[in-house]
């Protein structure tokens, strides 16, 4: 079970919401610094030194990157911009990780200029990122595995041999043997097998499955590997009814495999990565918003001012995001849709969702959109993105991304007349 209770009381959200117009997404800061403190203290243990690399496009703001920076966090980056917002906030050189996939050359050359760790995604790409370097390899290599049907994926992030990412097991030594050949002297691994997993079995059966390849890539290759990223994917508990990844059983699991692997086989120290994004933000933000309307047809609904625009999950996936009323907590409770305004079926926050009955005017907190919320908005039906505000205890707070306005979304036309009006 987890305590789904709101860090902030009813008088200071309304505070807050009197300051900044809803919708808005809340991050509780005090609460990600702890919870980043956890994991880097889970793996305290690692010889050689363990890093998250956070996935910045669970939440690519620079105050929030800045914030996990001082944590002893880097960056997972698989774009231009989210490489220039790592640098903005300060994370620089190897603790970006550079993650590609169907990669245009002048991302590569943008992430080998800031001296990002660059992990490919296919064998061509050695050849592509060589030229795209003009004739000349980084002198570390990262290289991404898919296991195809030796692990399973689960709902999010597919079958793993359904998955356009990584190297077959075949290509990866091909890869580390040509990547050697072209001169490069220092090696890493990674893989990417889930996303939004509760299993901490799931994570120590990975790592074992990294340690045997790095122990095998050295019997076959004579390649020490450095570095194994074990990428990200530690769900979180968006129902009540879920627990959080107990991190000591993640951590000790795989310590017991490094030791019986990697200390046993003499290729300690290995450092270990990880490229978790939603369990370092996820559960420390809140979309707030107000009700809009109520409306009684086939089913009873509950409008909000905010829609799919400002979280993307329960449409897209029909994921369960927890709901709180602060004003009726203990009240009468009702079943209702809970929706937005865009013109789509789908923008529904929850379908018979049972809440405390809320009226019109009342703030309704949707949990855990600290990561993948207002990342994954967009503007389809000239919907706007909130702003994005950082929690600092009770009516403290600062404005970290305003609003969108209607001149941000007429930014890119060029056309007479068209001026935003209200
Ligand atoms: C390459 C890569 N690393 C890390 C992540 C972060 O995953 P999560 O936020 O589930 O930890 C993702 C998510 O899509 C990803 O594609």
């Amino acid at each position: 079970m987890t305590d789904k209770t709101l860090p902030f009381t009813k008088d200071e959200l309304e505070a807050i919401a009197a300051k900044v117009p809803t919708p808005f997404h809340l991050y509780d800061e005090r609460a990600m610094r702890r919870n980043a403190r956890a994991l880097r203290a889970a793996f305290a243990w690692v010889p050689g030194g363990f890093k998250n690399f956070f996935a910045v496009k669970a939440l690519p703001n620079p105050h929030v990157l800045e914030i996990l920076r001082e944590e002893g966090m880097g960056g997972d980056c698989s774009s231009v911009a989210e490489l220039q917002l790592c640098e903005a906030a300060g994370i620089r050189g190897q603790d970006i990780v550079f993650t590609s996939n169907d990669t245009p050359a002048y991302e590569y050359r943008r992430a080998h200029e800031l001296g990002a760790l660059i992990n490919l995604d296919d064998l061509t790409h050695i050849d592509y990122l060589e030229r795209a370097l003009g004739g000349q390899l980084p002198e570390m290599l990262c290289f991404r595995y898919n296991p195809g049907p030796l692990k399973e994926g689960n709902a999010i992030i597919g079958k793993p041999e359904e998955a356009k990412y990584g190297f077959t097991r075949d290509q990866l030594f091909e890869g580390y043997r040509r990547a050697r050949e072209k001169g490069v002297t220092r090696f890493a691994l990674h893989t990417m097998v889930a996303s939004n997993e509760l299993n901490p079995e799931y994570f120590v059966e990975t790592a074992q499955m990294l340690f045997d390849l790095v122990v095998e890539i050295h019997r076959r290759l004579g390649i020490r590997i450095e570095l194994v990223n074990l990428g990200g994917g530690i769900g979180i508990p968006y129902r009540p009814d879920q627990q959080a990844v107990d991190l000591a059983l993640v951590s000790g699991g795989i310590k017991a495999a490094y030791d019986k692997t990697l200390v046993a086989a003499g290729l300690a120290p290995v450092r270990i990565a990880m490229e978790c994004g939603r369990m370092v933000t996820g559960p420390y933000g809140y979309l707030v918003s107000r009700v809009l309307h109520k409306k009684a047809i086939y089913k009873d609904y509950v409008g909000l001012d905010a829609c799919m625009a400002n979280l993307m999950r329960p449409g897209m996936y029909g994921s369960y995001h927890h709901i709180t009323v602060p004003a009726r907590e203990g009240g009468p409770t009702k079943v209702y849709d809970i929706t937005g305004s865009l013109c789509e079926n789908n923008d529904k926050f929850a379908v018979d969702r049972e809440i405390p009955d809320p009226q019109p005017g009342d703030l309704v907190v949707i949990h855990d959109t600290g990561a993948h919320g207002h990342a994954m908005g967009f503007n389809y039906n000239g919907k706007l993105r909130s702003a994005e505000l950082l929690w600092k205890g009770g009516a403290d707070f600062a404005v970290i991304r305003r609003a969108e306005t209607l001149e941000d979304y007429f930014a890119t036309l060029d056309y007479p007349g068209l001026t935003p009006r209200a």
